[in-house]
């Protein structure tokens, strides 16, 4: 854990990623890791995250994932981010879906995972997107219900 700790340290003092703690009333409840961030003519970013089983459920994830969105293509200035879910993973389609994500078809062999070459459904917003008409973004949409 203290690697991981100063390799994300050392990654988020160079811009390449941001790690964030969901925490709920105090309890560190999940991460989020905005992981790699690609600088230059590219400005992305792809977005992973987990909560714990406690948590689950209960749309917090929905709502972390959100307010990250809206800070990476507002204030952080970034164009597009990315979220790879497996086709497997229910739960995480539903959070993507429900956040009205662009889903951009399959990636065939996309990462290496536990020995093997796993598929993933790609799922990505534009900073032009997200911020529509109403300046409305990921949060406001959620919140407004
Ligand atoms: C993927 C993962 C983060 C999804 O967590 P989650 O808690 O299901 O996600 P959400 O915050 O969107 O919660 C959605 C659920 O909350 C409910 N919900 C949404 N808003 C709500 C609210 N305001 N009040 C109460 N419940 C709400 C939804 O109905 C939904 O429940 P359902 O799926 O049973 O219908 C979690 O399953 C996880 O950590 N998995 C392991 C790691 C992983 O797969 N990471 C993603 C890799 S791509």
């Amino acid at each position: 854990f203290p690697v991981f700790l100063r390799r994300q340290t050392r990654r988020a003092r160079l811009a390449e990623a941001m790690p964030f703690v969901v925490e709920v009333d105090g309890a560190f409840a999940g991460q989020i890791a905005v992981d790699p961030i690609i600088w230059g003519a590219t400005r992305s970013a792809q977005v992973g995250y987990w909560i714990g089983s406690a948590w689950q459920g209960r749309g917090i994830m929905r709502l972390s994932v959100a307010l990250v969105l809206d800070h990476l293509l507002g204030p952080v200035g970034l164009h597009r981010v990315e979220i790879n879910v497996r086709p497997e993973n229910e739960r995480s389609l539903a959070l993507c879906r429900g956040l009205g994500l662009r889903d951009e078809g399959l990636r065939r062999g996309y990462m290496h995972i536990n020995g093997a070459w796993a598929d993933h459904v790609s799922f990505a917003a534009l900073a032009e997107e997200v911020h529509g008409p109403d300046g409305a973004g990921f949060e406001q949409r959620l919140t407004r219900g």
